[in-house]
């Protein structure tokens, strides 16, 4: 790789470079030596030495059944055991291993010890409701140390979680009970964020009495504010009751590791959102590896990633990687605009926050908010407890890239532009903090081990320089084992026959420099869009908005937007007249009102457009590529004239 070309480089700081775990690019070379040279060798040395095995594994990976890659096969061991009582057993039962922070401010801290018994008491309570290995369990839960619990509570029986993001809607919660053929859902009466109290058991309530959710039989209430909150005798019991009287000794069960350890359910670019299930043993290690690698945690370090547990970045690094580590982090219930945009400057200030792990779009919603109102801007706050920064979910514009640096980082903190994704567990293409020149809005290069590159269409590798799709060449340890339910859907989707099945398709668009080989990001190839770091697919949206009885045809498609990266942008032929003027505004909320019932606010169309028609080809297809321009506010210079009704993009202009 040659640097010197590159003028926009900036190089990790001495002094970080010094002191990092993975330090100086020799290390980082040596590394990635040693996975080209010895690629199975390389991970089972690196699992061996990171986890704790019950059993020791004498398989690698099992590559027969491709691509349903087994890892370390014949191990056994238990996650939670490796991210509490292993750190207890080193010493480290007194220290902090979650501060929390309410919406509201209230501080709450739990040593290591004392979240053991939290997770014991409640891995004793669930089994003996029967709860058991295997079980599927949904957790829909506010963001704070029970959360936590609860996920590491079944990881310590071998029940697999699915945690659902309590910004999706009680039909959400319904679509993936009924998936995932769940028995348990642990929930909270109510969460708090930016000052307003969100019912999410009556939404499990409402999400159970859609139907098809008979295989439930527990549902487990965490008291987070005493309010309104029905409960079904029989079925629905607190939490206090569930752990009352338990012990807080609980045996883990010691599962094999290729057992799931969880489901998370993620949009794809067709049908309904796919659970996305993760292994216990090559999960756990890159959850590990990255934390200490990517992350340079030190025993000193306090982590946050700002991320909430609905999200993968949630479950690797809150859930698990932190505490495999032994780490000291924060978790927040709250936003980053309440009470005022300077909630995490705050936070970071007063909990001497040193690793802060957040999206570009909290950064472009805090850069906005501090040039309204300067009293929130970062300058405000004694950020010097910083030593590295991180970004992950989309990508990065340089520009709040440069500000995150130097507003934030003070121009002494690397940051870590983290590309991963749901189904890889863990950062894919990363800087290392003491080793990569960092260029802003690239993800630089692949974590030592990964094997990615980007192909043409037809699977061969371009030169650097020329745009195509992100493909990993090799399996590695922390990847997707299978859509649970569809097994096709899952091979279709990553390992797709137009490369052979030979690599795994991430959906995404890249590109590599030219001088260094860096990777960038260009988005997604797929009709998933990318709403402030939220995974949203076109044709779910889509099919919420049909769902209306108002609405006979929908189109969604994504626009470029300064603040959340991209924006939804629907396009409606509505079943009778098409609505102007205040008609249309009253519809556009009843269809954006609809859409967060469906499937949560997030999902909301930013822009809905109404036409007496959609352009289409004359063989019917929905031409959406011209919907996009339309939807970017682009005067259609393209071709169009295989389009059957032309004078229907007039309508759809909008405005
Ligand atoms: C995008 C989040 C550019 C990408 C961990 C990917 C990124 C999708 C980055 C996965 C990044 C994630 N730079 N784009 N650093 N990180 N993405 O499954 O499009 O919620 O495919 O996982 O987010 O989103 P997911």
């Amino acid at each position: 790789m040659s640097q010197n070309e590159s003028v926009q480089m900036i190089q990790p700081p001495a002094e970080f470079v010094r002191k990092a775990t993975i330090s100086g690019m020799a290390a980082y070379q040596a590394l990635c030596d040693e996975a080209a040279s010895d690629y199975t060798g390389y991970w089972a040395r690196l699992a061996r030495e990171h986890v704790n095995w019950k059993q020791p594994f004498t398989q690698i990976l099992d590559e027969s059944k491709a691509p349903f890659f087994k890892w370390f096969a014949d191990g056994k061991l238990n996650v939670s055991y490796n991210c509490l009582d292993r750190n207890i057993e080193a010493g480290l039962g007194d220290k902090v291993a979650i501060i929390s922070e309410t919406d509201d401010g209230q501080v709450r801290r739990v040593t290591y010890r004392e979240l053991l018994a939290k997770v014991n008491q409640l891995a004793n309570g669930m089994r003996a409701r029967g709860i058991k290995k295997g079980d599927r369990v949904i957790i829909y839960m506010a963001m704070g140390i029970e959360g936590v619990v609860a996920m590491q509570a079944c990881a310590r029986i071998g029940a697999i979680h699915s945690v659902v993001f309590g910004g999706f809607s009680a039909q959400s919660v319904r679509d993936r009970i009924n998936d995932a053929g769940a028995v348990a859902v642990i929930t909270t009466d109510e969460q708090c964020r930016g000052g307003k109290k969100l019912p999410l058991k009556p939404a499990v309530d409402d999400g159970i009495a859609l139907g098809g959710c008979e295989s439930i039989k527990t549902v487990i209430v965490n008291k987070r504010t005493g309010g309104h909150c029905p409960m079904l005798a029989g079925r629905d019991l607190w939490w206090d009751d569930v752990i009352a009287g338990q012990s807080d000794v609980c045996e883990p069960e010691w599962v094999d590791a290729e057992h799931p350890l969880f489901l998370l359910y993620t949009s794809g670019s067709t049908g309904k959102p796919k659970g996305v299930q993760h292994s216990t043993g090559g999960y756990l290690l890159h959850a590990v590896l990255t934390m200490k690698w990517t992350f340079d945690l030190k025993p000193d370090d306090i982590f946050w990633c700002t991320a909430d547990i609905g999200w993968v970045t949630g479950h690797t690094y809150v859930t698990y990687g932190p505490l495999a580590c032994g780490g000291t982090q924060m978790v927040f219930e709250g936003v980053p605009v309440y009470p005022d945009a300077g909630r995490f400057w705050k936070m970071i200030q007063d909990h001497k926050i040193t690793i802060f792990y957040t999206a570009p779009t909290a950064i472009r919603s805090l850069i906005k908010a501090s040039d309204t109102n300067p009293a929130t801007a970062p300058s405000n706050y004694d950020l010097s407890s910083l030593r590295l920064l991180g970004t992950v979910g989309e990508p990065i514009n340089p520009a709040a890239w440069m500000w995150y640096y130097e507003s934030v980082g003070g121009s002494r903190c690397p940051i870590v532009d983290t590309f991963w994704q749901t189904e890889t567990g863990g950062h894919m293409i990363t800087p290392l903090p003491g080793v990569t020149p960092m260029v802003p809005g690239s993800c630089t290069l692949p974590f030592p081990g990964i094997q990615a590159t980007v192909v043409d269409e037809t699977g061969t590798e371009l030169d650097w320089g020329k745009g195509g799709l992100l493909v990993v060449t090799k399996p590695w340890p922390s990847m997707i084992r299978n859509i649970w339910n569809d097994a096709d859907r899952f091979k279709r989707s990553y390992y797709p026959d137009d490369f052979n099945g030979k690599y795994y398709l991430a959906g995404d668009g890249s590109v590599r420099d030219v001088h260094s080989g860096y990777f960038t990001i260009t988005g997604r190839i797929d009709d998933v869009l990318n709403v402030s770091g939220h995974r949203m697919g076109t044709m779910e949206i889509e099919s919420a908005l049909v769902s209306h009885p108002m609405v006979a045809e929908a189109a969604v498609v994504g626009r470029p937007d300064d603040l959340t990266g991209e924006a939804i942008c629907a396009f409606v032929v509505l079943k009778g007249a098409r609505p102007v003027g205040e008609a249309a505004k009253k519809m556009i909320k009843e269809l954006q009102d609809h859409v967060a019932k469906e499937i949560g606010p997030i999902a909301k169309p930013k822009d809905i457009r109404f036409g007496e028609n959609l352009p289409k080809t004359r063989s019917g297809k929905i031409m959406r590529r011209l919907l996009r321009s339309l939807a970017k506010g682009d005067t259609v210079a393209q071709d169009v004239s295989t389009l059957e009704n032309p004078a229907i993009l007039e309508q759809l202009r909008g405005n």
